[in-house]
C-alpha cells in the first residue's frame, strides 16, 4: 500500500520527505488552518520540498460548479500536474469531477463514508476517493469494512479509481486497510511514527550495539573493511 503524508506543517513534511517512503501529501482545509499563515506560500513550500513528481492532494474550498472547475484549474496551474483536487462528495462534486475528470485532471473524491459513495465517485472518473476512517469508526461504523467493500467493488468493476483511505486514530487502522485491499493511505505525523515504533526493536539494536563494543571495542566494521 501506497503511504502518503496528511498534514501542513512544513517540518514534519521535511521530516518524513526526507526519511519515510512517502508518495505526496494531503491536505484539506482543516489541515491548512491549523498551521496558520498563508495557504498559497504554504502549498508552494509544500510543492518545493516534495517536488514536482510526488502526489500534492488540495482540497477546493468553492462549493459552485463553476467555481470549484476555476478553482480546480488555478490549483494545477499554481501547485503543478500531480497535483489532485481533493472535492468532497455530493451532487456538485460529482458533476465537478465528471467534468474535470473528462478535461484530464486528477479529482480525489474525499470525505467519503459509505462504499456506495465511492462507487458512484468512481463511475464519475475520480482518480481516488478517500473513504474516512476513524470518523466512521466513532460512529460505530465500520470503517475498515467500508475499505473493503470498496475494494471488492473496484476489482469487480475494473475501475481505474483508487482508495486512499484518510482519517487515521491508530496504526492498527492503517495496518486493516492495507489487508482489506486499499490502494493508498494518508497518514498524520504521529500515526507515522508509530507505524514503524517499537520497544523490541529499540532494545534488539542497543543489544547488537553492546555485544560488538564488548567484543571489538571502539572498532567499526567499516573501518575493519577498510583495513
Ligand atoms: O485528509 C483528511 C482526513 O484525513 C481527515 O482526517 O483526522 O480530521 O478525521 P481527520
Amino acid at each position: 500500500m501506497r503511504i502518503l503524508l496528511d498534514t501542513a506543517n512544513l517540518d514534519s513534511i521535511r521530516y518524513f520527505n526526507e526519511y519515510y517512503p512517502i508518495e505526496g501529501v494531503t491536505t484539506n482545509p482543516t489541515i491548512l488552518a491549523r498551521e496558520g499563515g498563508s495557504p498559497v506560500e504554504m502549498l508552494k513550500e509544500i510543492r518545493k520540498i516534495i517536488g514536482d513528481k510526488k502526489e500534492l492532494h488540495i482540497q477546493v474550498t468553492e462549493t459552485e460548479y463553476d467555481k470549484i472547475i476555476e478553482e480546480a484549474k488555478t490549483m494545477v496551474s499554481l501547485f503543478g500536474k500531480n497535483t489532485f483536487v481533493k472535492i468532497p462528495v455530493s451532487d456538485v462534486g460529482l458533476k465537478a469531477t465528471k467534468a474535470l475528470s473528462d478535461m484530464g485532471y486528477g479529482v480525489t473524491v474525499t470525505a467519503v463514508l459509505t462504499a456506495a459513495q465511492a462507487m458512484i465517485a468512481s463511475c464519475a472518473g475520480a482518480s481516488y476517493v478517500a473513504p474516512y476512517i476513524s470518523r466512521s469508526e466513532n460512529l460505530c461504523a465500520d470503517g475498515v469494512g467500508t475499505v473493503a467493500e470498496i475494494a471488492t467493488i473496484f476489482k469487480s468493476s475494473g475501475t481505474k479509481t483508487q482508495i486512499l483511505a484518510a482519517s487515521f486514530k491508530t496504526a492498527k487502522e492503517v495496518l486493516d486497510v492495507a489487508v482489506a485491499g486499499c490502494h493508498s493511505a494518508t497518514i498524520g505525523s504521529t500515526i507515522m511514527r508509530m507505524l514503524i515504533a517499537h520497544t523490541t526493536t529499540d532494545t534488539s539494536v542497543l543489544g547488537f550495539r553492546r555485544d560488538w563494543e564488548e567484543a571489538f571495542g571502539d572498532k567499526t566494521l567499516l573501518g575493519l573493511m577498510k583495513g
